[in-house]
Formats: structure tokens, sequence, C-alpha cells
């Protein structure tokens, strides 16, 4: 088949998730992958590019790698689907056993599969409603989130997290709830100069929200990193301090580190660097170091004994592919990796943050954020002012064309150009991505500009 062909069946056949379909059909020519190898992608015209986005926010030790596949192929030797429901499989079961001992403190010792982030989210969500009915507390049935943190685009996903630009046509099924300030330091919600600040500010205003209104909500659900809403890292601490706060007023605690965990922000979960357990913890993307989806979501043990005794109390709760061997086996070759790989990210970590450090004085980059490798960088139409962009300028773009020119593949969230390369990316390789976003960012001054003044003047709703 030509790569012609394959492009043009792409653009029309293909309905690309949160890609606004006409631009993309219309647009210059996709890039159709056919290959990968290490940190690298090839297309189908035989151009390489660097996965500066961890293939979106999932891939760990880079593409093909020998160990991963071989784990997938041995498994496929014995058996590749067979159903979790009443009735366990082998690697299923190690993977549970490893999570839980690798979860923090070993606090959640009880893991429920499922096969992408939303729905690891949805599982958390009703666990936590159901823990509370069946303790006979019925009327805490909400799940309070916070402000612009995302959790996947299943139903009780954008419950907690409702979008009024994404979710629009939905918002007639998400019914009113509160929601918690995020402590997004650069635009703080409050009237502080420090991230501490604003983390001790938010968290006030959520004790409050939580004296109002706890004893209708069964849980409060957070991301340690916002990710989707611009990679903005909670200021340390304000994980403890949410901890300290669901105690205090009888609220599960759901930390979402879908995209978080397995070392993307340094130590395995982003909760182990504040010593907090959570009662839940929604896991996917990394789980299987990017390979395939297989998601869970743990529970204490606290939570998973309300679910014992009574038929009516268990959890009615699953999907087909729930417990998938091949991904799970996986998964577990991954942990393995990852044992090596983790006590390497300290020193890549700092490196990535003295490659951006430049990119701070850029004239259209109002912020460069960072926890591990989840790094952001804000686009501003004034440094002075921080005046934003409008969401349909969408200058993000403006880079990631010119970084793709480099060969590094970036995919932005509006104004906020993301860098969330592969934990396995060796120094050498994060040199070779960040030289490419450092030329990017250089070749897309003018579009920037001109986007700038066109936003200044109030020309682009
Ligand atoms: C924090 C968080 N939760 C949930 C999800 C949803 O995961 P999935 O796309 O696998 O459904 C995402 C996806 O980006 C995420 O970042």
């Amino acid at each position: 088949m030509s790569p012609d062909t394959l492009k043009a069946w792409d653009q029309h056949h293909v309905w690309h998730p949160f890609t606004p379909m006409s631009e993309y059909a219309d647009g210059d020519e996709a890039v159709v992958v056919e290959r990968g190898e290490g940190v690298r992608l090839q297309d189908v015209d035989g151009n390489w590019y660097y996965d500066g986005v961890s293939s979106v926010w999932l891939n760990v030790h880079g593409h093909n790698v020998p160990a991963l596949n071989e784990a997938i192929t041995e498994q496929l030797g014995k058996v590749a689907h067979s159903t979790l429901l009443g009735q366990g499989n082998v690697p299923a079961t190690r993977l549970a056993k490893r999570l839980a001992d690798a979860s923090p403190d070993g606090g959640l010792q009880h893991v429920f599969y499922s096969d992408s982030g939303a729905t690891a989210v949805e599982i958390a969500l009703k666990t936590a409603i159901q823990f509370w009915a069946n303790h006979g507390r019925e009327e805490k049935r909400q799940v309070m989130g916070f402000t612009h943190n995302y959790h996947g685009d299943t139903l009780g996903a954008m419950t907690v997290a409702p979008d009024e630009t994404f979710h629009w046509p939905f918002l007639h099924l998400l019914p009113e709830r509160p929601r918690a300030p995020y402590p997004y330091a650069y635009r703080c919600p409050f009237d502080t100069d420090t991230a501490s600040g604003c983390r001790d500010a938010a968290l006030e205003e959520t004790g409050r929200l939580l004296d109002e209104h706890a004893d209708r909500l069964a849980a409060l659900i957070v991301e340690p990193v916002e990710g989707a809403g611009g990679m903005i890292p909670a200021p340390e601490g304000f994980l403890a301090g949410l901890r300290a706060l669901c105690d205090e007023h009888d609220v599960l605690l759901i930390v979402d580190e879908v995209a978080t965990g397995f070392g993307r922000t340094g130590p395995l979960f982003a909760c182990d660097s504040e010593g907090v357990t959570p009662d839940l913890m929604c896991l996917g993307k990394g789980l299987t170091g990017g390979y395939l989806p297989v998601a869970a979501t743990l529970a204490t043990g606290d939570v998973y004994d309300a679910f014992l005794g009574e038929r009516d109390n268990a959890l009615y709760h699953g999907h087909s592919y729930t417990g998938n061997q091949l991904g799970c086996a996986v998964a577990l070759r991954s942990l393995d990796l990852l044992e090596d790989l983790l006590p390497t990210l300290p020193d890549k970590i700092a490196l990535i943050e003295e490659r951006l450090a430049p990119l701070a004085e850029h004239p259209f980059v109002g912020d460069v954020r960072q926890r591990g490798f989840m790094c952001g960088l804000e686009l501003v139409a004034d440094r002075d002012t921080k005046a934003r962009f409008p969401w349909k300028a969408q200058p993000g773009y403006a880079v990631s064309e010119a970084a793709r020119d480099h060969g590094l593949l970036l995919r932005p969230i509006g104004s906020t150009v993301i860098f969330m390369p592969p934990l396995a990316s060796t120094e050498e390789e994060l040199h070779a991505m960040l030289d490419r976003l450092e030329a990017a960012f250089d070749d897309a001054r003018p579009a920037l500009r001109t986007l700038a003044e066109d936003a200044l003047a109030g020309t682009v709703a």
C-alpha cells in the first residue's frame, strides 16, 4: 500500500480522538506511524521523529523494546485473554500482588482492573459512592473535583470535571456540584504571590467547602499534577493537606495517578513524595509501559471490606477485557524494567530543568512548569500582563508544527506546549529533543507574534 493511500484513508476514514476533523482532513499531511524504535517513531514516508510526549503520556521504556515484546509473545503462547468475572488468571494475579506491594506505604492492597484511565476513574467514583451506601449513608453520593482537573471522557469522569469548552453539549447531564480551587500558582485565584501561599489558600477554601458539603460528599478526587488542564503541578504539601482534610471531614480521597503514576513525576507514584496513602488510586497509561490498555483502581482494606458480606454489597461493575493477560504480562515486565530506571530519573529531571530554563526568556513564554518528566510551557500574548491567547488561537500548534519540521512530535493543549519524553530517554536523547524544542520555539516567534497582536487587538474571539 502506498504511503499516499494510507494517509488519504487515515484522513478520511479514521475519526481521530480530540481532533477537529475538518481541519485534520484538510490540513497538512498527517503523520501516520509505521514503526517505533526506542524513543523515536517512523511514519509511512520514512521520516523519523522523537516521541516528545510519550505518545500522549503513555510510553515509559521506548518503543519496540525487546524485553516488553518478549513478555507479550511469551504470554501469547499460553493464552491471550480469559475472563476475570468470577475466575482468575496468572498475570493479573501476579500484577495485583505487585501493585498492592508497590502502592503508597503498601496501603492499597485491592486491585480492580479495567482498560483505560477513564474507566479506572469511573470505578473509583462508583466505589466511593457505594462505600457509603453499603454503610447506610446513601446521602453521601457526590464527588467533588478541582477546577480544570481532567479525569477522562466517560460520563462519570465528566461529572467531576465538567468543562464548558469540551463538554458543552452534555452539561445538562452533569449535575451541579461544588468544585474546589486548584492551586495554579502562576494565575492563583487567591491574593498571594507564592506557590506555598496559593497552596494554603486553596486548602483553606477546600476545607470551607468540605465544612459546607461533607454530609453529601462521598469523596474528593484530585490530580497531583493538573495534566490536560495545562501541566500544572500542585505545590508540594497539597496532597498531604487534602489527606488531612478528608480525614477530618469523613470524605474519601481519590488520587488520579493515571498520568503521574509509574515514575512520571520521579518517584513511582506522586503520592509517594508526600507520604500520602489515598483511599482509592487510579492507574492507567504507563502501567503497561505504554504498550497495552490496562488500567487499575486500587483500594484500601477499609474500602474493600465495605463490599463484603451481603450479596447486594458487591461492586457490580466490569468490562470485557478486565485483567487481560497480555496487558498484565507486559505490565509486570515494565515494572521490572522500572526498578532499574527509577534511580536514573533524578539526573535526567535536573537536565531537563536546566535545558528548559532559558525558554523562560522567550518573548511569548509566561511560565515554565515541571514536575519530573511532566513539563508545560505556557504561552502568553503579553508577558507583563500575563494576557492569555484566546482558546481558538491555539498558539501551541505554532510550536508543535515547527517541532515536527525538526523531527520532534509534540501535542500541545491550547496555550500550553507539553514536553513529556519517555522516561528511558538517555541524556543524549533528551538533549537532542530539547535542541529541537528550542529550535521550534525560535521558529514559532513570527507566528506567535501575529497571534499575540490579534489577541491583544481583540480580533480573535
Ligand atoms: C489524570 C488523567 N485521568 C484520566 C485520564 C483518562 O485516561 P484515558 O484517556 O486512558 O481514558 C487521563 C488522560 O489523559 C488523565 O490524564
